[in-house]
């Protein structure tokens, strides 16, 4: 192949390799993406997803290390503390430092404020139930969309947070709910409905709001 021959095609083939070896290695077989993925997901948008991966693995661990932590060191009565303190006080840590709304929610939320879905997270919430059984070992179920409201876009975000052993001493069927735990919870939580769950539930998600500009 004559030099100049050579010269035009790397040109040509380029800037089309430059753009596929930009995007985001986005598959990932831990994940399993639930609802309509969009054919035309943009770049931003995938590299959105790959962020709220990251954020979500973060607020969960450290979540979860607090909640073995306690329950291990002062038992589950105590730990209810801790749940509620840390989860909210979590939640506004992690918000302000990745300027995003991050909180759990649930269709039988226990904390009636924060832990309430509005309409995209109650669809979203119900596609998770429906979808359960995809569930395996350490996969997580996801999905996301670009939403307008009120001429906003925002990008938003949802992980299913599925039912574990340790989940069921403070949201299992009532009669395994240890007795000082349920007095304490009818105290604090007198509208509970985050109970009766069993392994493999969806118990409700970690969910992810930021304003794009
Ligand atoms: C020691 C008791 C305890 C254990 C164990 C526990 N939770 Fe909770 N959970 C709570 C309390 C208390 C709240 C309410 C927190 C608040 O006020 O924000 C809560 C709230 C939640 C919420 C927010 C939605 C809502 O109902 O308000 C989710 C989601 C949740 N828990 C998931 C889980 C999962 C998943 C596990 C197991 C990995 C788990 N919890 C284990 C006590 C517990």
């Amino acid at each position: 192949m004559p030099n100049s021959l050579i010269i035009v095609v790397i040109m040509v083939l380029a800037p089309i390799i430059i753009v596929y070896a930009d995007e985001p290695s986005f598959t990932d077989e831990q994940y399993i993406y639930v609802g309509q993925k969009s054919n035309a997901m943009s770049t931003g948008e995938k590299l959105l997803i790959l962020q709220s991966r990251k954020i979500v693995q973060d607020f969960k661990r450290r979540l979860g290390k607090t909640l073995k932590y306690s329950l291990k060191s002062a038992g589950p009565a105590s730990a209810i503390k801790t749940c509620s303190e840390i989860a909210p006080k979590l939640a506004t840590e992690f918000s302000e430092k990745f300027q995003i709304k991050i909180y759990r929610v649930s269709l039988k939320n226990r904390n009636l404020i924060q832990g309430k879905p509005d309409q995209w997270e109650t669809i979203r919430l119900k596609d998770f139930d429906e979808h359960k059984t995809l569930l395996e070992k350490d996969a997580f179920l996801e999905t996301s969309e670009i939403t307008n409201e009120s001429d906003r876009f925002y990008f938003r975000y949802m992980q299913a947070l599925s039912v574990k052993p340790l989940c069921l001493t403070c949201h299992g069927e009532k009669n395994y709910i240890p007795v000082e735990v349920k007095q304490i919870l009818r105290r604090i939580y007198p509208n509970d409905t985050a109970t009766e769950y069993r392994i493999g539930d969806i118990r409700g998600a970690v969910s992810i709001k930021k304003l794009m500009h």
